[in-house]
């Protein structure tokens, strides 16, 4: 059975490449609003970000509304010529409710009280929170919901980013009525979590609690659960702000996202639906091991959530962040090089946080568009060299990033296969998610990222690293499209539980065993740092499980290690297709090798492989209208082949391309306009 793709998105609010911002005026004294104003249109902002955070200015006290500062925001930008993307207000409660209902403040699962004096301090399921911020939802779409200079709409504000998981009373009651409604039966859950195991097994929903901290580790099935419950509180959150927005306003409502590094908790997949425009905020994340592919890959599943339509930036960063333990700066041409990486992936609009940096607060040594030091500066130079660049790449917005290969990525997977008690805790799913994009990535190979169980027919190879937990009808997806002629990858740790964290029983991956052509008996992880050799002589590390084959072939056996002789890579004809498996954690060489042999077998069209992912080129396509662009995060110039006329230094280009170290141009190519 074939889930229905997510639906494309149309074109976003606003023409063109939008470029964007956070404002914060209610950090500033009027006067610096007009100048802030003419700088804007100055620096051709489209669009602003406001009343993100603006709860306690609007209502100083229960019910009392003060709008009149928002009022002369709202029509001072207008004035000026620019939109606005109007915040809901509601993502920080004010101190007096929190003073008034201590009840809505988050709980952590050892039992611990998140008060306030930071942000986001409110319960998902709190009735209290949302009867008081969809009240004042209602004051601000009804004042603004025809306002001409509303462009869109931004409700809270990275929804879960501190608060996903709530252990409190009112969390416990609603995570009984979610149960309740998804197994019908107390006997349907018992067979649903093992709960044989550990005396566990329940007489009633009112016995359950969440899975707060335990003794011990604590049921894994209860912990997904609880994964996918508090995904769809905050999803109800979101939909109850937008209905409220609905009834007034005509403008697209949205929220910002945060794929994939730093909100974990929730399944994007399952909110898609229900957002206007899909809208991503991503920072560059030096605590990753490449900073810069996590933002590739951020992107491509960033469009992925938008079906391959056109989705909005909606914050990164003009330099440093102020969050991680040593917050790097960025050069201008690196800001550039990342904004135009989003671009080339999908975005068509660019926004940051902030425009202005603030004076005080827990963010002072947050970058920004303007910085402490003002507008004689590197920083807003650079901002303005990208508002040039934006407005010269407008002809690009609406066109599709052209990829002939897809991921599977999968939350639920993440969640449990990085669960208690698995075989080895230096297996993490993002780690090996990411190590086969960026392989791929490296390859050349531009990635369509996809649902488990979305159609993959329009794709020649088809990707599934650790993909752990699936169901029976999202797993046929994949073997169905192979069996009809369709090429794919699979990495180890993959197909081994159905989706309530059961393992599939009869030879490991049970899932995916006939596909695969294998049987796994015993999984056999590396202490890290181990390294073992294989009969190709690459090397490999952190996994080995002792594998038979049943109808694959072994393309490379272990040499050393546990279980020297047993195959690690293999390839099996299935149906009228092929698939690969790769049983161990591959360093990038080999990785890249299997996946190059994969993308030949499937007929892929890589752009322009380099190994090391220092150069990237991808391409966007509407009709006749076709772009190239090529990202050059090395030191070096390189030259490659393009003829037509190049975007950012608007000039022709015939024969070959040079991309100077550090920069990225855009080729619009011959016949395509
Ligand atoms: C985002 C958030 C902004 C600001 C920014 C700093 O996650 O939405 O409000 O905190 O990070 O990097």
């Amino acid at each position: 059975m074939r889930k229905p793709a997510v639906p494309p998105r149309g074109p976003l609010p606003l023409p063109g490449i939008t470029l964007g911002c956070d404002y914060n005026p209610e950090q500033w004294p009027r006067e610096v609003w007009d100048a802030d104003a003419v700088l804007m249109a100055e620096a051709g902002i489209d669009l602003v970000a406001i009343n993100i955070f603006g709860w306690s200015a609007l209502e100083t006290r229960a019910g009392e509304y003060t709008f009149d500062d928002l009022d002369a925001v709202i029509d001072l930008l207008h004035g000026h010529g620019i939109r606005v993307n109007l915040g809901t207000a509601t993502s920080s409660p004010p101190p007096w409710l929190t003073t008034r209902h201590p009840e809505i403040l988050p709980v952590t699962a050892d039992g611990t009280t998140r008060f306030p004096g930071g942000r986001q301090a409110w319960c998902p399921s709190s009735p209290v929170f949302r009867r008081h911020a969809l009240a004042l939802v209602e004051q601000v779409a009804k004042r603004y919901g025809q306002h001409p200079g509303v462009a869109l709409w931004h409700v809270s504000n990275e929804l879960g980013c501190h608060n996903a998981l709530c252990y409190c009373e009112v969390s416990a009651e609603a995570f009984r009525g979610w149960l309740a409604d998804r197994y019908g039966s107390i006997e349907a859950l018992n067979a649903a979590w093992g709960t044989s195991f550990w005396s566990q097994r329940y007489g009633d929903f009112a016995e359950i609690q969440p899975p707060r901290a335990a003794l011990s580790h604590r049921n894994p099935s209860q912990v997904l659960d609880f994964h996918r419950f508090s995904s769809d509180e905050l999803l109800g959150y979101y939909r109850a702000e937008a209905e409220v927005i609905r009834r007034y306003a005509t403008a697209p409502v949205t929220t910002n996202f945060m794929v994939t590094a730093h909100i974990r908790n929730l399944d994007y997949w399952s909110w898609a639906p229900h957002v206007d425009v899909i809208a991503n905020d991503h920072y560059l994340d030096h605590r990753l091991g490449d900073p810069t592919a996590e933002l590739s890959f951020a992107a491509d599943l960033t469009r992925g959530l938008a079906g391959g339509g056109p989705w909005m930036l909606m914050e990164q960063a003009v330099g440093a962040v102020n969050w991680q333990p040593h917050n790097l700066a960025k050069s201008p041409a690196q800001m550039l090089r990342n904004s135009l990486t989003h671009v080339a992936r999908g975005a068509d609009s660019i926004c940051f946080f902030q425009w202005r940096a603030s004076p005080h607060g827990a963010e002072k040594f947050h970058s920004a568009l303007i910085p402490h030091a003002g507008t004689d500066t590197v920083a807003w130079r650079s901002v303005l060299d990208l508002s040039s660049v934006l407005r010269r790449l407008a002809e690009v917005a609406g066109s599709r990033v052209v990829a002939d290969t897809a991921l599977i990525f999968s939350w639920p997977s993440w969640w449990a296969a990085d669960g208690d008690g698995r075989p080895s805790e230096a297996v993490r799913y993002l780690e090996q998610v990411h190590a086969v994009y960026n392989a791929l990535r490296e390859l050349g190979v531009t990635v369509d990222i996809v649902a488990p169980g979305a159609d993959l027919s329009s794709y020649r190879l088809v990707a599934a690293p650790c993909l752990y937990a699936i169901s029976d009808p999202d797993a046929a997806v994949l073997t169905d499209y192979v069996a009809g002629g369709g090429h794919t990858v699979v990495s180890f740790f993959s197909g081994i539980a159905d989706e309530t964290d059961r393992i599939r029983l009869g030879g490991y991956p049970g899932a995916f065993r006939d596909l695969l052509g294998i049987t796994v008996e015993e999984f056999c992880p590396l202490t890290p740092g181990t390294a073992i050799t294989l009969t190709s002589g690459e090397k490999a590390g952190l996994w080995s499980e002792r594998l038979r084959l049943t109808t694959a072939e072994a393309l490379a056996c272990y040499r050393d290690g546990p279980l020297p002789g047993v195959p690690a890579i293999t390839r099996n004809t299935f149906g009228a297709g092929t698939s690969r498996y790769i049983a161990t954690a591959l360093e990038a060489d080999a990785l890249r090798h299997v996946l190059r042999e994969a993308a030949d077998d499937a007929g892929v069209t890589p752009t322009e492989p380099c190994d090391d992912g220092s150069v990237e080129v991808v391409r966007r396509a509407d009709g006749d209208r076709r772009y190239v662009f090529v990202i050059n995060h090395g030191t070096d110039d390189i030259e490659l082949p393009a003829n037509g006329h190049e975007l950012v230094e608007d000039r022709p280009v015939a024969g070959m391309l040079r991309v100077p170290g550090g920069q990225v141009r855009v080729v619009r190519e011959v016949g395509a306009r």
